[in-house]
Order: C-alpha cells, then structure tokens, then sequence
C-alpha cells in the first residue's frame, strides 16, 4: 500500500492537498441549502458536509465552514431560524456546482444558474423546484468548532416534500430513484446503484438480506 504521514502530506502543494484530503473520506451526500435574509433575498448554495444527529427528533447537521469563505447560508438561518435542504440529481449538476462561486450578498443564485425558487404555505425559506426530494429545517442551534473556526448547524426537520413513489412500503426513501446523486472531494459527482439492503444486525446471526421491498 502507498503510505502518507501527515508531515509529508503538509509539504503537498495546497490545491493536491486540498483534494487529497476532500476525498479521503468518501462519497458524501450533497444537496441544496436555500435560504432568505430578512429583505426577502433569496440565497442558494451546495453543501456536502451533511450528517444524520438523530431520528427522534429528525435532526439533521451541516458544517459551514469559516463565516468570512460562506457567509450567506449560516448568516440568513441565523435571522430566519429556517431553511431547506434539496437533493442534488443528474438533471441538474452543473447549476447545483455553480452555486458555490462567491456571489455578492444581493445575488439571486436561483435566477443566476438557473434553478427555480419554490416557497410552500407557511414556510419561510424557498426549496428548490427541481429536486424531488426537498425537506424543510428550523434551526436547533450553532455549535462553533473553535480549532478551525468552522460550524456545525443543526436542524429539526418540519416538512418533507417528495416526488411520488420514492417511499417504499418499510420507509426507505430510494435516492436512486430519484436521481439523487453522490459528492467526492468538492467536484466530483457520482450516480448511485444499490448493491443490496441487510436486516438490523444482530450478535451470533449471520447477516440476512432483505427480501424485495
Ligand atoms: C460539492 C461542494 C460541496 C460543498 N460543501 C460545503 C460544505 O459542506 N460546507 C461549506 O461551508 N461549504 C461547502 N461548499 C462551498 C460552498 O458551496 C460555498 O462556500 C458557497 O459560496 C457558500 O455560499 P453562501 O455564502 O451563500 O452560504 C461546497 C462546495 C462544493 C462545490
């Protein structure tokens, strides 16, 4: 195996390191987070630092990271306390990519790449039209990662918005289905093909795999 110490791997020209380092933990999930301030702008940017806290209560997290490289999202939930977090599908890649270029505070991403802002009865911050799987979050709080200045945003989720037939009969919601794509490092995209699905795990069983659902 090819073997890499972290004092070789600080010598790396920044931009190797970065990716090295962005795809070393693997595919991720990536979606959407959009976002109003308290002028009604609209703001929409791709995160993929997003991580299940807990089903009960549904609590979803994200990393933000440092608030001078991605100010727009963290400071709009900050006011509002809501926003949404919308798949990512095929359909769509490029302009999902596009919006994690640095736009001014009063840039629309929505209009700039071309992704249609859709606000639901009720709720504050706009999900994203294209995405067939979109869920709406009221913030739980902000934890300050002070080694490296970065956030961990927590949500409760609210609502969930999802095209028909992505639900199947135990639950499960088939991403794949829906087109939802994978993130590597912070440009690479990825389809999706299930290998299988397994019965809870349990000590002294073999593992089962579930029958067709
Ligand atoms: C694939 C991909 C994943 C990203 N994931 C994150 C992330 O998890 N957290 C983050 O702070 N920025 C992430 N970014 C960068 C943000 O999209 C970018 O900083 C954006 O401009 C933030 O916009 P805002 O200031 O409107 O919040 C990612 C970028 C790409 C291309």
């Amino acid at each position: 195996m090819q073997y890499f110490s972290i004092s070789e791997i600080k010598g790396w020209d920044r931009f190797y390191r970065t990716n090295f380092i962005n795809s070393l933990q693997g595919y991720k999930p990536v979606s959407l987070i959009g976002t109003i301030n308290e002028k009604g702008q609209k703001n929409l940017a791709i995160f993929s630092n997003i991580v299940h806290i807990g089903a009960d209560p549904a609590l979803i997290g994200f990393i933000n990271r440092p608030v001078e490289a991605a100010p727009h999202t963290i400071s709009n939930i900050k006011i509002t306390g809501h926003y949404t977090i919308n798949h990512v599908h095929t359909s769509f890649i490029a302009a999902a990519h596009q919006t994690s270029a640095k736009y001014a505070s009063d840039t629309d991403e929505f209009g700039t790449v071309g992704l249609t802002p859709s606000f639901k009865e009720g709720f504050l911050a706009p999900f994203v039209g294209e995405s067939h799987i979109q869920y709406g979050l009221q913030l739980v709080e902000i934890v300050p990662i002070s080694h490296n200045n970065t956030f961990l945003v927590i949500g409760n989720i609210t609502h969930v918005f999802l095209n028909e037939g992505l639900v199947q009969k135990d639950g499960f919601i088939d991403a794949e289905k829906a087109g939802t794509v994978a993130s590597l490092g912070i440009d690479g995209y990825y389809t999706t093909g299930l290998v299988d699905r397994y019965e809870y795990a349990k000590p002294g069983r073999a593992p089962r795999k579930l029958d067709r659902f």
